[in-house]
């Protein structure tokens, strides 16, 4: 047996992997599984954007590309960012294989060893992954269900020491779906400049929001408040291409040039095939595929919202973003944690689930992840099922 680094021991492994598994299995068996676990849109990749990754294939798109991306797919995200009234240039934009290439890269950028960022807890839970992997150390934030998860500046400060280089923010955030309010952000990345720190925006959900009228948290990119984040983002939800591993970051002034020799050693380039399809991303065709999916994401939401409060699980208000709800246990008055919910749940009722504990270690263990990346007739049944297994348990 080899000996493998120590770090993978610190590496907590996916819950839901297990559910997933499990899932199949039943699946196999001939049950019919609801799925609320999954994090990703159940939607294939839109039509016009399948048609231009087949053409690229045709015409030969089969080469590694310019290390930071094609100029055309860095010119058409930086059109993007100008149609919500941003001027973004292409030189501050680096196409990247996912967002989890463009996290693993600025973690590269901006840690020495021993640095420390700020990391959410709930949170996204690879982000702690990235830090480490550069040896810096992940300092967990704890958000509360009273701030609706999201930091305040004043947390921040509390949190923040000698070593602390930054904060890494998410809105949409994953597991709450909650936005970022516009005042926090700014005075965060106010915060965090005045303490010789960097601010990092995860909008990997921008677009898939459903803000209640005049809700001021629903700014097109947090690049309208702060014009020094540096932005991760990525064309796998709103844009539904998961499988296709494309992202994009936004860089202040300089730092693509910076970057540059740790893209290339990394990663060469992003995927060709991908790039050239995800051209077609932000034609009109498509863009109108995506607002009637996030409409349906609305939908979803409002009904798994509903049916949810309905069954007594602890809600904040309507997260506004994402396709995720996180929900408290404790009101529920059941005698078992998250993980047991989840598991009970998928054996008893064939509905999966994801335990709060993959996301991180802050009362996590009371709270379950609902995805609504399922379609309404199956969060129907699901919330059924639910309901089953409550008059059962309590
Ligand atoms: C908050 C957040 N950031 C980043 C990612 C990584 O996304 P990808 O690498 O598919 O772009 C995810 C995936 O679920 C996520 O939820």
């Amino acid at each position: 047996m080899p000996n493998y680094a120590d770090r993978l021991s610190t590496i907590a492994p996916f819950r839901v992997v297990e559910m997933l598994e499990r899932a199949r299995e039943l699946e196999r068996d001939g049950h019919q599984v609801v799925h609320l676990e999954v994090g990703e849109p159940d939607f294939s990749t839109a039509e016009p954007i399948v048609a231009a990754g087949q053409e690229a294939l045709g015409a030969g798109a089969t080469k590694y590309t310019e290390a930071l991306g094609i100029p055309a797919l860095r010119a058409a995200i930086s059109d993007h960012y100008a149609n919500q009234g941003l001027e973004v240039d292409a030189s501050r934009i680096v196409v990247t294989t996912g967002a989890s290439a463009g996290l693993l890269l600025l973690a590269g950028l901006l840690l020495n060893p021993g640095d420390n960022w700020l990391l959410p807890d709930p949170g996204y839970p690879c982000n702690e992954v990235f830090v480490q992997l550069v040896n810096g150390q992940a300092r967990a934030l704890p958000v509360t269900f009273a701030q609706q998860f999201q930091p305040t500046a004043d947390l921040v400060a509390e949190h923040w020491d000698a070593n602390t280089r930054g904060i890494l923010l998410a809105s949409p955030a994953n597991p709450t779906g909650a936005l970022l309010a516009a005042e926090e952000l700014v005075a965060i990345s106010d915060f965090a400049r005045e303490h010789d720190g960097v601010t990092v925006l995860d909008e990997i959900y921008q677009g898939l929001t459903y803000p209640a009228p005049g809700d001021e948290s629903n700014y097109p990119s947090g690049l309208a408040l702060v014009p020094d984040l540096f932005i991760v983002n990525s064309f796998s939800k709103y844009f539904g291409m998961t499988g296709w591993r494309l992202g994009w970051l936004v860089l202040p002034p300089g730092g693509a040039e910076a970057l540059t020799p740790l893209v290339q050693n990394l990663f060469i380039s992003p995927p060709a095939v991908s790039q050239h399809a995800a051209l077609a991303a932000f034609e009109p065709a498509a863009m109108a595929i995506h607002e009637q999916r996030r409409q349906r994401f609305e939908q979803r939401r409002d009904k798994l919202y509903a049916g949810l409060q309905t069954l007594g699980f602890g809600l904040g208000p309507p997260p506004a973003g994402a396709f995720y709800l996180y929900a408290d246990l404790a009101p529920l008055g059941l005698e078992m944690d998250g993980l047991t919910f989840a598991r009970r749940l998928l054996e008893e009722q064939h509905v999966a689930v994801t335990p709060g504990i993959d996301f991180g270690g802050n009362g996590t263990s009371q709270y379950v992840r609902f995805a609504y990346t399922t379609n309404s007739d199956n969060i129907a049944l699901g919330l059924e099922r639910i309901g089953e297994a409550l008059a059962r348990w309590v």
